[in-house]
C-alpha cells in the first residue's frame, strides 16, 4: 500500500484532524496508509518545516502528500521546490482530477483558511481516486523534470 504523507500547520491543524478522521476508511479503500508528519496542535508553527518532512518522505518513497495550511500556497511553494515533486493546491475538485490525469501531481495542498470542510474532504477524494493518463502529458512533465 503506498503512504499518504500528510502534514500541516496552526492553520490546518483542524483541518487536518478532520480528514484524518472523516476520511480514514476512505482513504484505505483507496490503497492509501496515512502517516501524520504533524503539526499536532493549533499553536503557531512554521509550515516550511512540515511541508519538508512530509515532501522528504513522499520523494523517498515515490507515494503522495497531502499538506494544508492557511491558503495552501506556502505549503506548495516549498513543496515544489523538491525536485520529485509536482504539488498542485486545489480550491475545486476538477483541479483535483486534471491535477492527477494530466500533471501526475503527487502532494495535494489545501487552504484550511479558504475552502470548506466539505469541499476540501471532496477535493481529497477526488485527487486520491484519480489517476494519470501518461502519453503527451508524461512527455510535458519529463520537459520540466530532472
Ligand atoms: C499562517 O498564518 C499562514 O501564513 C500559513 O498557514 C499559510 O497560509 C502560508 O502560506
Amino acid at each position: 500500500m503506498p503512504n499518504l504523507h500528510i502534514a500541516c500547520d496552526h492553520a490546518g491543524f483542524d483541518l487536518k484532524q478532520t480528514l484524518l478522521k472523516d476520511l480514514s476508511l476512505d482513504l484505505k479503500a483507496l490503497g492509501l496508509t496515512v502517516v501524520d508528519h504533524g503539526c499536532t496542535s493549533c499553536e503557531s508553527c512554521d509550515y516550511p518545516i512540515y511541508a519538508d518532512k512530509a515532501c522528504s518522505a513522499v520523494s523517498a518513497e515515490a507515494s503522495f502528500g497531502l499538506l494544508i495550511c492557511g491558503t495552501g500556497i506556502g505549503m506548495s511553494m516549498v513543496a515544489n521546490r523538491h525536485p520529485a515533486i509536482r504539488a498542485a493546491l486545489c480550491t475545486t475538485e476538477l483541479h483535483a482530477r486534471f491535477s492527477r490525469r494530466h500533471n501526475n501531481a503527487n502532494v495535494l495542498c489545501l487552504g484550511a483558511r479558504m475552502t470548506g470542510t466539505e469541499l476540501a474532504k471532496a477535493i481529497t477524494l477526488a485527487f486520491f481516486a484519480e489517476t494519470f493518463e501518461g502519453g503527451r502529458h508524461q512527455r510535458r512533465i519529463d520537459l520540466f523534470s530532472k
